[in-house]
C-alpha cells in the first residue's frame, strides 16, 4: 500500500489540496497528512506549529483564527503553478477521498485535538476503515484507541541502530509501547530497522508500516518484508514501479 506523504508532496505543495489531489491522480492507496487545531478550533492541515517554512510570514496555528490562516499562501513558494493555494481543514481534506482510498491523520498537536478530530471524522462520509490515525506521541495514540478503539492507530517511531547493532528504541520497549497503549502497529523510520525487526513485530501481531521513501529499490525491500504500507513523497513513481514487479 503506498501513502503519499503529505500529498504528493514531491511535486506539489505539502499538505495542501493540490498535493492530495495528485496523489490521488497518480494512483496512491492513501494520503498522509499533519494536522494542528487553530484558536478558534478547527482542524487544520499543516505539518509545524507555525506558518514560517510554507508561508514566510510567522504565524502560531494554536494562537491564529483559522479565517487568518486562510489568508497566507502557501502554494507559491512551490512554483507559481501553485499561487494562492491556502491551508485547509480537515473536512477539506476528506472531501478529495476517493472512495475505498484511507487517511493517515497525524495528530502534530497535543490530546486536545482529539474530540474536534473525532467529531470532523463523524461529519464526514468517510467509513471507519478509511480513517488510520497516527502520531509520535504513544500517550495520544493510546487515547486516541480509549475514545475510539474501531479506527487503526499506529505509533511513529525513529528508530536507529547503535553501534552495537542493538536499536533504540529496543524491539522490546516498542512491543512494550504498543501494547501498553493498544496500538494496531508501528510506524518507523526507514533507515535502521532491519528484516528481523519487522519479522517480530510482526509475529507478535503488529502491523508494521515505514516512512518517508522515495527510492524504488528501498520501496520494494520493505514491500518484499511485509510491511504493510510505505509512505512516499512521491506515489506515482513508486507505486509505478512496485506494481510492475508485482505478480500477475
Ligand atoms: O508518516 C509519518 C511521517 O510523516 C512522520 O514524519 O515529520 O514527515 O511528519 P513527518
Ligand atoms: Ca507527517
Amino acid at each position: 500500500m503506498i501513502v503519499a506523504h503529505r500529498g504528493a508532496s514531491g511535486e506539489a505543495p505539502e499538505n495542501t489540496i493540490p498535493a492530495f489531489n495528485l496523489a490521488w491522480k497518480q494512483g496512491a492507496d492513501a494520503i498522509e497528512g499533519d494536522f494542528h487545531l487553530t484558536k478558534d478550533g478547527h482542524v487544520v492541515c499543516i505539518h509545524d506549529a507555525n506558518t514560517k517554512k510554507v508561508a514566510g510570514k510567522n504565524l502560531v496555528v494554536k494562537d491564529t483564527t483559522l479565517a487568518e490562516l486562510k489568508k497566507l499562501d502557501v502554494g507559491i513558494k512551490k512554483g507559481a503553478a501553485f499561487k494562492g493555494t491556502s491551508i485547509p481543514t480537515i473536512g477539506e481534506v476528506f472531501e478529495t477521498i476517493p472512495a475505498e482510498k484511507k487517511i493517515y491523520i497525524e495528530i502534530k498537536c497535543g490530546l486536545e485535538i482529539i474530540s474536534p478530530l473525532l467529531r470532523e471524522v463523524s461529519k464526514s462520509q468517510l467509513k471507519k476503515e478509511q480513517v488510520v490515525f497516527i502520531c509520535f506521541d504513544a500517550k495520544i495514540i493510546g487515547a486516541v484507541k480509549m475514545e475510539a478503539p474501531y479506527f487503526k492507530a499506529y505509533w511513529l517511531s525513529n528508530v536507529k541502530q547503535n553501534q552495537d547493532g542493538s536499536f533504540t528504541p529496543s524491539l522490546e520497549d516498542s512491543l512494550a509501547t504498543l501494547r501498553k497503549v493498544k496500538a494496531d502497529g508501528m510506524s518507523s523510520s526507514s533507515s535502521a530497522v532491519n528484516d528481523k525487526f519487522i519479522t517480530k513485530l510482526q509475529m507478535t501481531g503488529f502491523e508494521h508500516h515505514v516512512w518517508t521513501v522515495n527510492e524504488i529499490k528501498v520501496a520494494q525491500w520493505f514491500a518484499d518484508q511485509g510491511t504493510q504500507s510505505v509512505t512516499t513523497d512521491f506515489p506515482g513513481r513508486i507505486k509505478g514501479a512496485l506494481k510492475a514487479k508485482a505478480p500477475n
